[in-house]
């Protein structure tokens, strides 16, 4: 089969389209033909030579897939040959081919296109287990989404904003701006314009905010923690400005408030699993009936992954990058 693989650690041009032998299954494990799949921030710094994927999974960049099924382990059941699933990987989603456990592959909705189907995994279940699971962000409440026009962002304020809560976000640039209040974001913050603990003290007279979820780390730490209310919690999920800072653990204190870390990728088959399914019953039928939606903003043919990589890179995404098989 042909498959994106990483000649050497670097930029995007150690990405390489090349013949490679197709997966295996295991017992419990769909063989999928691969339609399209879609890049995370996290491919990048895989593609450096960082974040390995677990023992077992492949080497192949890849987290999320749609496609369809081309066979299965004995031990599979529920599913046939030929049905349109998506779901959640480890690893190996840039190929033709590419395995996952039947526990957590999702029937494709019938109106929605592959593309459409390999923008929600990864972000959703992010931003699901962290704002939710983690975060218990209530309705009513408040959150600052920073990175909102992430792919993560654009998945984090549609479901804080469907579950009542008033999002904040910040970006850099007023364009993503607009587009994360068209999502439902109450206000925007142009970061590279404004200090954004500031202008959240300010939009809230004061009181700061009940959630934050980050993906920068270090140079927002302090400010993090300034703004939360008492009780409030702080979701770290990514560290895209750096990780080693210092901080007042006073505040910690005296505000009671919460750091939660998180990462998905190296959690257990049944962690994984328990994630897919709180996906499915809270907010799968939200999108199948289209109150939600996944935002793609380009899609790119598979060969064309180096490109794609050089545009995450710079920034310039809304939302998700798809690769087209
Ligand atoms: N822990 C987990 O399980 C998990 C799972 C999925 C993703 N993540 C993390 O979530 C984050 C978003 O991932 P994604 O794939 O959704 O990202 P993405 O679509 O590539 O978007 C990232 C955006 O972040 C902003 N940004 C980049 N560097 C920044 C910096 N130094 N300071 C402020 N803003 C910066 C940029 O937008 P602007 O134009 O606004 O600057 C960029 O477009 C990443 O950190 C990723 O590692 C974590």
């Amino acid at each position: 089969m042909k498959a994106i693989i990483r000649n050497g650690d670097g930029g995007p041009e150690v990405l390489q389209l090349s013949e490679v032998p197709p997966p295996q299954t295991t017992q419990t494990q769909l063989l999928v033909d691969v339609k399209a799949t879609a890049l995370n921030r996290a491919d990048l710094i895989q593609r450096r030579g960082g974040y390995p994927p677990p023992q077992g999974e492949s080497e192949i960049l890849g987290l999320e897939i749609a496609g369809t099924v081309a066979g299965m382990g004995v031990a599979v059941t529920g599913f046939n040959e030929g049905d349109r699933i998506f779901g959640l990987v480890g690893g190996g989603g840039y190929a033709e081919q590419a395995v996952i456990d039947y526990r957590m592959a999702m029937v494709i909705p019938e109106k929605w296109s592959f593309e459409e189907a390999a923008a929600v995994p990864e972000v959703f279940f992010t931003a699901n287990e962290n704002i939710f699971t983690l975060g218990q962000l209530a309705e009513g409440e408040t959150i600052l989404i920073h990175a909102g026009g992430s792919g993560v962002g654009t998945a984090g304020i549609q479901i804080a904003h469907h579950a009542g809560a008033r999002v904040f976000v910040t970006a850099g640039s007023s364009n993503k701006i607009e587009n994360c209040k068209a999502l439902g974001a109450i206000a925007g913050i142009n970061y590279k314009r404004s200090d954004f603990a500031t202008e959240i003290e300010r939009l809230t007279d004061g009181e700061g905010v009940d959630v934050v979820l980050d993906f920068i780390g270090a140079p927002y730490l302090a400010r993090n923690l300034q703004i939360l209310k008492a009780k409030g919690r702080l979701l770290q999920v990514g560290l895209m400005g750096g990780s080693a800072t210092e901080i007042d653990l006073g505040m910690v204190m005296r505000k009671r408030l919460q750091i939660i870390g998180s990462v998905m990728r190296p959690q257990s088959l049944d962690e994984k699993i328990a994630i897919t399914q709180r996906f499915v019953q809270r907010w799968l039928p939200k999108l199948k009936a289209g109150t939600l939606r996944p935002v793609i903003d380009s899609v790119y043919p598979l060969a064309e992954a180096r490109e794609a990589h050089q545009y995450m890179e710079a920034n310039r995404n809304f939302g998700k990058i798809i690769l087209k098989i």
